[in-house]
């Protein structure tokens, strides 16, 4: 007979008191657990980790994984060793996604996951800028890691342990051009020094043969897409199967056709199992003025929410306004190919507070070109991407798998 038949019959009193304990523990468990620590697994439930909010932590557990010591660090991002002031919290707030947590990049882990793969970033300096965080990040795993500038990268880290390349390669237009100066056939046009021809049509050179060595790729232009770097009397002109297109395309229309071509060349040439990604724009915080307007960034926190489109609306006509301007073309070229987003603008819009601005490294550097409102101290922001960037190929891969 089971013992719990010889059992008296409970009283009634008894499924009150059980609703009641576990009534209790319910309580007991919702105070104690923060409501940040809840990580939704992706496989269940998406996550978007581009929308959230910056949260300041106690600098003991939001921990840097490299410092100035990090042999891949750039003099002019490195702020500790520019000696800014602050970087403690300035590293102190955490991306905290609307859903769901995001963790700390494992570097073990990834570069595990990893191993036998190969990451290739494309594009302008704000990639570079993305690619030296990842690779001082990835080194707290493999302190064996070489430099490595191999098939055309202009920089890159390979870790032995896991036998992982990781590179940047420059291609800040991402079509080839090429300075033509004035000769009688070309620059017609009054006052020309010469063109820059853009070939529509034609990756640059820097990475038109090394998709196929990659597992993940990510691209990027834009900044260089602006009158500052290609200035009326030296103007971009855009080619098209080797002749030039007519009538000639504003730079804005050539930016379009740029993204178009490349977007379908990427679709054709990299091969499907590689994993694309493309980064939208990396905003600007000029306060006060263009870069060569004295234009600053001093702040010692990040904006508020409500800031934000008082700084980059397009509609409000400010130094800033071009980051979402792009995005609008990108997102549109980007449409319904198997090239993923990866929208770290919203984030990176509140962080004002941490460009290298004044802390260049270098005593004319300022008076030269300005503040640095525009690349990111590093240890910094590109941290998140990373910590972003690693959890979004996780989770392929590991879908995949
Ligand atoms: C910087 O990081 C290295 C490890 O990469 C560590 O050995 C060193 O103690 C750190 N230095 C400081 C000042 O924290
Ligand atoms: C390292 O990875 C590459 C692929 O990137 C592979 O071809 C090569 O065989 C690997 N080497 C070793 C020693 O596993
Ligand atoms: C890329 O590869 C193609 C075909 O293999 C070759 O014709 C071309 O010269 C290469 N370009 C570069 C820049 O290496
Ligand atoms: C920038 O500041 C310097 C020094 O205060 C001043 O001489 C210069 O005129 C300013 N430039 C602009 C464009 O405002």
């Amino acid at each position: 007979m089971p013992a719990a038949a010889a059992k008296p019959p409970p009283s009634s009193l008894f499924p009150y008191l059980i609703l009641l304990s576990i009534l209790l523990l319910f309580l007991y468990s919702s105070l104690l657990s923060p409501p940040t620590a809840k990580t939704l697994s992706f496989h269940s439930t998406p996550c978007n980790l581009f929308s959230g909010k910056w949260v300041l932590q106690h600098p003991s557990t939001h921990k840097s994984l490299y410092n100035e010591t990090c042999p891949f660090q750039r003099n002019a991002w490195n702020c500790l060793r520019n000696q800014r002031p602050n970087m403690g919290t300035i590293n102190s707030y955490k991306w905290v996604p609307e859903t769901c947590d995001l963790p700390r990049i494992n570097p073990v882990k990834f570069l595990s996951l990893m191993r036998n793969k190969n990451i290739g970033f494309v594009g302008d300096s704000l990639n570079e800028n993305f690619i030296v965080s990842f690779l001082c990040v990835l080194r707290a795993a493999d302190s064996g890691a070489k430099k490595w500038k191999r098939k055309g990268a202009w920089r890159g880290g390979y870790f032995p342990k896991f036998n992982v390349t990781v590179a940047y390669h420059r291609a800040v237009l991402l079509a080839n051009y090429r300075w033509q100066p004035k000769q009688s056939s070309v620059g017609e046009e009054e006052g020309v020094e010469g063109v820059y021809r853009v070939d529509v049509d034609i990756p640059a050179v820097d990475w038109a043969n090394i998709t196929k060595f990659y597992d993940v790729l990510i691209f990027n232009t834009g900044h260089w897409w602006g009158f500052d770097k290609f200035p009326k009397d030296r103007p971009l002109v855009f080619y098209r199967a080797g002749k030039p297109i007519n009538p000639p395309l504003e730079m804005m229309d050539g930016l379009k056709v740029v993204l178009e071509n490349m977007v379908s060349l990427i679709e054709k040439e990299v091969p499907s199992k590689t994993l694309k990604f493309w980064r939208l724009q990396s905003p600007r915080h000029f306060y006060g003025g263009e870069w060569n307007q004295n234009g600053s960034c001093l702040f010692d926190k990040p904006l508020q929410g409500e800031q934000l489109d008082l700084w980059f609306d397009p509609s409000n006509n400010g130094v800033n306004k071009e980051a979402r301007q792009l995005n609008l073309l990108i997102q549109e070229a980007l449409q319904g190919t198997s090239i993923q987003v990866l929208d770290l603008t919203h984030l990176s819009e509140f962080r004002a507070d941490a460009h290298p601005a004044i802390w260049l490294g270098k005593k004319d550097a300022v008076a030269v070109w300005g503040q640095d409102c525009m690349h990111w101290c590093l240890p910094g922001v590109p941290d998140t991407w990373v910590d972003i960037l690693s959890e979004l190929i996780r989770n392929s891969f590991e879908t995949r798998q």
